[in-house]
């Protein structure tokens, strides 16, 4: 059973007299371990695609499995849950809480899913030295670099143990040599099992996944498992 099964799935918005299909019919199978990315032009339904899949959003029909459980259909109250449970985010604009430090700022899912602060604060430092930050636990956002501050959102995202990390452009803010950092990061965590789908607008940057997934209109256009492009140059 795949990790995440994507059956004809749609998402349709009413404008006035007009219908937007943002998903047009979205079939999928994602596998435990996959690292894929999502790929093609602006407004072809890719962030769209990420809510859906990441439970902040539901769709107009069709069918989600994730991990073995029915998505659609189901309350915000249960969708908070599992989305709490399931899945990490991570995206282009960081979303970091300002004048709060990165242990607090990756203590929070855990806040929300009511751990004991003595567990959260076990937690979070394992997740920041995870990421390379074991020593910046007490800077302010507004006192880490760019990069930095994406680390600190991907120990954010992986705190909870998620079964998988939705990241839509992570390195869309990010200058190359601090892309490069992030994409390393990526591949370790990839290496370690977690599952990642990326979106991204960039060859490059796609070109370390093992899967490409081009959406166009609203649907699934091309599907390449071809494997990753580029060799283990980063580090
Ligand atoms: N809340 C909404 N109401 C109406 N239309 C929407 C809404 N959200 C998205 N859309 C439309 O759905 C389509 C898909 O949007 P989506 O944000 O998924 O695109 P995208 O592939 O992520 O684009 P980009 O690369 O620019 O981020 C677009 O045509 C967009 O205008
Ligand atoms: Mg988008």
């Amino acid at each position: 059973m795949a990790l995440i099964e994507l059956r004809e799935l749609r998402k349709e918005y009413e404008m006035g007299s007009e219908t937007v299909y943002a998903l047009a019919g979205v079939d999928l199978d994602i596998e435990r371990g996959e690292y894929v990315a999502i790929m093609g032009p602006s407004g072809s339904g890719k962030s769209t695609l990420m809510n859906l899949v990441g439970c902040l959003d539901t769709p107009t029909s069709g069918g989600y499995v994730l991990n073995g459980q029915t998505v659609q259909g189901l309350e915000d109250e249960e969708l908070a849950r599992i989305r709490n449970r399931e899945i990490g985010f991570v995206f282009q604009t960081f979303n970091l809480l300002p004048r709060t430090d990165a242990l607090r700022n990756v203590e929070l899912p855990l806040v929300y899913s009511g751990t004991p602060a003595k567990e959260r604060r076990r937690r979070a430092l394992e997740a920041l030295e995870r990421v390379g930050l074991g020593d910046r636990v007490r800077h302010q956002p507004s006192e880490l670099s760019g990069g930095q501050r994406q680390r600190v959102a991907v120990a954010r995202a992986l705190v909870n143990s998620p079964s998988i990390l939705l990241a839509d452009e992570p390195t869309g803010n990010l200058d190359t040599a601090t892309s490069l950092e992030i994409l390393a990061l990526f591949d370790a965590l990839h290496e370690a099992g977690n599952t990642i789908l990326l979106v991204t607008h960039e060859d490059e940057v796609a070109a370390y996944a093992q899967r490409r997934i081009h959406l166009r209109d609203g649907r699934v256009e091309s599907d390449d498992t071809s494997g990753r492009t580029v060799g283990r140059a980063v580090g």
